[in-house]
């Protein structure tokens, strides 16, 4: 690893001294690090940047300098200027410098064709020593190695290396064409508070003392849900902003505590027109950042298909190696895990994986290992071998089950099956996650491919088996679909609702839906999530009146934004494109936010602290 913690008392301290450091004077920098071309040759110039590398070559010192844009060779030689020159050997990485000189052609074979700037320098005539530097921790570049801990410390640091720098321009960007594009639309850009009430998004809240009134508490937006809706009831018919939300979740690589929505809403429409206009901005954005197109209008899929094929509500649609039901297939056989799953409601699944004949028994192990993770007890495999079935369970299975599995799967030679047999949703997160760790592993994904889906039909409710009621699957504002209404009360599982996501690669960007406008209706999902008028009156009592003060039928969606970035740049991690994330913990390593809570501050607010977890 390639770190060098810079340690008090540094050896530049003197240094800075002895180099007695320059002023700005009357200096302006007239070209930036990546501006000069062979037009230029000639041109006298003021460059100000940082020293990415200082070369002594005996008689002439090179100095790359870097700035925000890119690179120039900076040269100074004894023969132009003898004081800058041995100025210059005081240089080091990371000093501040402004430079006097005149631009010329680098002699012949010194062309660097990798840089922008490649085929001139500039030959110092005056040098302003702006600032030193210690040594900074890692090197400014970007393949260099370092624990991301090390880069969050020093985030400013970070930041200078180019690739980071190009995931802040390139989310610079998407806001700047994001904003532009839904004010063409006649979007209006509204602010909404963050010193608010809790928001239905279903994470924990963040929440903020107050002390004007003791004892009670905002909670940070997870979302401008409400007031989204209540600027609907406003009559502004369309809304857009670019908002952070906070949500204090179990953290992971899409995740952050505090992250970014392009969060919209608009009144006298139906869910066609919501994709219309999405659609019409990823292309923008897309066309604009990537220079192609993702050709909409984009696919969609029931939420139904998609559980059934992908095992989730997220399908990554970029390979094939989809997944079958053979709940009936199977429900005869004499294979006790199968049949004692079905028996006990359960279902079974298989994912058919061509070639998965040479999977090893330690890879296949593997496999079961992985599974268990989502809750399965074991995976069983058949490997297809040209001279029969190989498998632990073959010899449970009758040669007509044998037929049907065929059958239902189109099985050939070569391929792998994997079952796993549990309850639904054991069954789906096991086999959906295992689908998108062998598309990984088997090299299926097209890098280069970009997959939009829009998912519908989700259902309005699912039942919580810890809290014994049903909970909203998307927020207790959306619509149920008209043609399912009837089902509320009876079959309240069945009832779909109005809203969709939409999902690139298998990672959800964005998700919404069309909203509730009637009392009537609202108070019928308030009855079958079980919140009574009062509790819905203390929660959402706001929201509840202003819908009867002539509420248009309304809708929206909202996207993350990190993400988007994250995948437009092709970062793994979302702290990539966040100029100032927090890690995995929910801290910030520059900041060491958060942090204990001065005595003073909590008596003002009438809060003791009284859990340590730490003890
Ligand atoms: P939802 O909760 O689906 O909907 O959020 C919308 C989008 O926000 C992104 N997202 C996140 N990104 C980073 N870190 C997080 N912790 C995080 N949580 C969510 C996802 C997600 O698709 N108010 C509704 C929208 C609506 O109904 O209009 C809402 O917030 O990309
Ligand atoms: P056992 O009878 O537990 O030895 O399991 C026999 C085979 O069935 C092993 O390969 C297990 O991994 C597999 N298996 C166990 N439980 C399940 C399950 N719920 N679904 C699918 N396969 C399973």
């Amino acid at each position: 690893m390639n770190v060098i913690e810079p340690r008090p008392g540094d050896e530049f301290s003197d240094l800075q001294e002895e180099l007695a450091l320059d002023q700005l004077g009357d200096w302006q920098k007239t070209v930036n690090c990546n501006g000069l071309r062979p037009e230029d040759v000639g041109r006298e110039v003021i460059l100000m940047g940082w020293v990415q590398r200082r070369r002594d070559h005996g008689g002439l010192i090179f100095v790359d300098l870097r700035d925000r844009e890119g690179l120039t060779q900076v040269v100074f030689d004894p023969n132009i200027s003898e004081k800058s020159h041995e100025r210059a050997g005081a240089l080091r990485s990371e000093f501040v410098l402004a430079v006097r000189g005149t631009t010329r052609f680098r002699p012949d074979g010194m062309t660097n064709t990798k840089l922008p700037t490649g085929e001139i320098e500039v030959a110092a005539v005056e040098l302003r020593i702006l600032n030193s530097s210690k040594t900074p921790p890692f090197q400014v570049e970007d393949d260099v190695e370092v624990s991301e801990n090390i880069r969050l410390k020093y985030r400013y640091i970070d930041l200078r290396r180019p690739k980071l720098l190009k995931n802040l321009v390139a989310r610079h960007k998407v806001a700047q064409i994001t904003r532009a594009h839904f004010n063409d639309l006649g979007f209006m850009e509204v602010e909404t508070p963050v010193l608010t009430r809790s928001t239905p998004e279903g994470a924990r809240d963040y929440l903020v003392p107050s002390r004007v009134n003791a004892g009670k508490f905002f909670a940070l937006p997870q979302s401008p849900q409400l007031f989204k809706q209540i600027l609907m009831v406003a009559g502004i018919e369309r809304y857009y902003q670019i908002v952070k939300c906070f949500r204090d979740e179990d953290l992971r690589a899409d995740r952050q505590p505090e992250f970014t929505q392009l969060d919209l809403e608009m009144s006298f429409i139906r869910e066609e027109d919501i994709y219309a206009m999405i659609e019409g901005w990823v292309d923008r954005l897309f066309l604009e950042l990537k220079g192609f197109s993702p050709r909409p209008p984009f696919a969609r899929m029931t939420y139904g298909e998609a559980m059934d094929r992908y095992g989730t509500d997220r399908p990554d649609t970029r390979f094939e190696l989809l997944l079958t039901e053979v709940t009936d297939v199977v429900a005869q056989s004499e294979f006790r895990v199968f049949r004692q799953a079905i028996e006990r409601g359960g279902m079974v699944k298989a994912l058919r994986v061509p070639g998965g004949k040479d999977l090893s028994r330690k890879e296949l192990d593997e496999l079961i290992e992985f599974v268990k993770i989502f809750g399965a007890r074991g995976m069983a495999w058949i490997k297809i071998q040209a001279d029969g079935w190989q498998s632990p369970i073959t010899k449970f299975l009758a040669p007509d089950i044998q037929q049907g599995l065929s059958e239902r799967l189109g099985i050939e030679a070569g391929d792998a099956i994997l079952f796993v047999a549990d309850q639904r949703k054991i069954v789906n997160d096991a086999l959906g996650n295992l689908r998108v760790r062998l598309g990984k592993q088997l090299g299926l994904i097209d890098a280069e491919a970009f997959n939009f889906v829009w998912v519908t039909d989700f259902p309005l409710l699912e039942w919580d088996s810890a809290e014994k009621r049903y909970t909203s699957v998307h927020h207790p504002f959306t619509a149920p679909l008209e043609s399912d209404m009837g089902l509320l009360e009876t079959h309240p599982e069945s009832v779909r609702s109005r809203a969709y996501d939409l999902v690139l690669n298998g990672i959800e960007i964005g998700g919404g839906s069309i909203r509730i406008h009637q009392q009537d209706v609202q108070r019928r999902v308030f009855q079958a999530l079980g919140i009574n008028d009062e509790e819905a009156k203390d929660k959402f009592g706001f929201l509840l009146e202003a819908l009867q003060f002539g509420a248009p039928p309304h809708g929206g969606v909202a996207f993350g934004l990190d993400r988007l970035v994250m995948i437009l740049c092709g970062c793994a991690s979302i702290r990539d494109v966040i100029a100032f994330p927090k890690t995995q913990k929910a801290t910030c390593l520059m900041t060491n936010a958060p942090s204990e809570a001065d005595v003073n501050q909590l008596l003002e607010l009438c809060l003791k602290v009284e859990c340590d977890r730490n003890k």
